[in-house]
C-alpha cells in the first residue's frame, strides 16, 4: 500500500530576473517498509524535494499525499503535528539545540507532542545504536561533526516514524559509522517504516530497495 505519494511536484524559484525549476515534475510513490535512495549532483534539487515531502516547503505545483491526506490541505498546526508524530526528518545541516544535552535533543520531538511512554529509554537505545551512548549527557558544543550528525539521526527515529526522510545522513561519517547508520535504516524499514534517503555515497546504495536519480530538478 502506498504511504507517500508525490505527484508531479515542481518548485519554481527566481534568481535575479531568471526563473528556474529547482524541482520539476517529480513523482514518486513509497510504500510502508520500502527503502529508497536518491542520488544526484549538488544543486540538482534533492533537499528541495525532501523539504516539500516533509511539508516544510510548499510546492509551486503538484501534490504530496501522506497516508491519504494531501499536505497542502493542512494548516500549520496540523502539518507540524503530522511531522512530529508520523515523520522523522533528518535535515542536511546541523539542527541540534545548543543549550540542551544530547539526550534532551533526541527526546525533543517527544516533548513537543507527548505520547505514552518514556522517550529517554528509546532515545538511549538509539544513541547506543549510533555509537554515542557515552555522550548522552554532553552538550552539542562538546561533540564532533559526525557525532552531531548521529544525534540528529537518533532524534529522527525517536518517535518511531512511519516515514523517515534523511538528507545526506552519512555525509560526515566514516565508513564504519556510515554502514552502521544504513544498517539501522534497513532495520527500521524492515519494521514497516518507509525510508527515503538522499546520499552521495555509492557504497550506501546496496542497502536500499530502489535507487532514484535527480538531475536538474528531474527525478528518474
Ligand atoms: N530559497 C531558494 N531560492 C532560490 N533558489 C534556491 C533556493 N533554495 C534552493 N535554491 C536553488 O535550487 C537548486 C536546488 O537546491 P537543493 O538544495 O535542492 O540542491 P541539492 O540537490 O540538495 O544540493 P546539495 O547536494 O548541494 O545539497 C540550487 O540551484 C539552489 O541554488
Ligand atoms: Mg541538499
Amino acid at each position: 500500500m502506498t504511504l507517500l505519494d508525490v505527484k508531479s511536484v515542481s518548485k519554481r524559484y527566481q534568481r535575479g530576473a531568471a526563473h528556474f525549476f529547482a524541482v520539476e515534475n517529480a513523482s514518486l510513490a513509497l510504500g510502508a517498509g520500502e527503502f529508497v535512495c536518491v542520488t544526484g549532483h549538488s544543486g540538482s534539487g534533492k533537499s528541495t524535494l525532501l523539504n516539500i515531502i516533509a511539508g516544510l516547503l510548499p510546492p509551486s505545483a503538484g501534490a504530496v499525499t501522506f497516508d491519504a491526506t494531501e499536505l497542502t490541505s493542512l494548516g500549520d498546526a496540523e502539518l507540524s503535528y503530522l511531522r512530529n508524530t508520523q515523520i522523522g526528518y533528518i535535515p542536511q545541516g546541523h539542527s541540534v539545540l545548543a543549550n540542551l544535552t544530547v539526550l534532551e535533543n533526541v527526546c525533543l520531538p517527544f516533548y513537543l507532542y507527548p505520547r505514552v511512554g518514556n522517550p529517554a529509554d528509546r532515545a538511549g537505545e538509539l544513541l547506543a545504536e549510533v555509537g554515542i551512548a557515552h555522550l548522552a549527557h554532553s552538550y552539542p558544543a562538546e561533540l564532533s561533526g559526525g557525532e552531531l550528525r548521529r544525534v540528529s539521526i537518533a532524534r529522527g527515529l525517536v518517535n518511531a516514524p512511519r516515514l523517515l526522510i534523511a538528507d545526506e545522513p552519512t555525509g560526515d561519517l566514516d565508513r564504519r559509522n556510515s554502514d552502521g547508520v544504513m544498517e539501522l535504516f534497513s532495520a527500521v524499514a524492515k519494521s514497516g517504516t518507509a525510508v527515503l534517503v538522499v546520499t552521495h555515497e555509492t557504497e550506501s546504495l546496496r542497502y536500499c530497495d530502489r535507487h532514484l536519480q535527480m538531475e536538474n530538478g528531474k527525478l528518474t
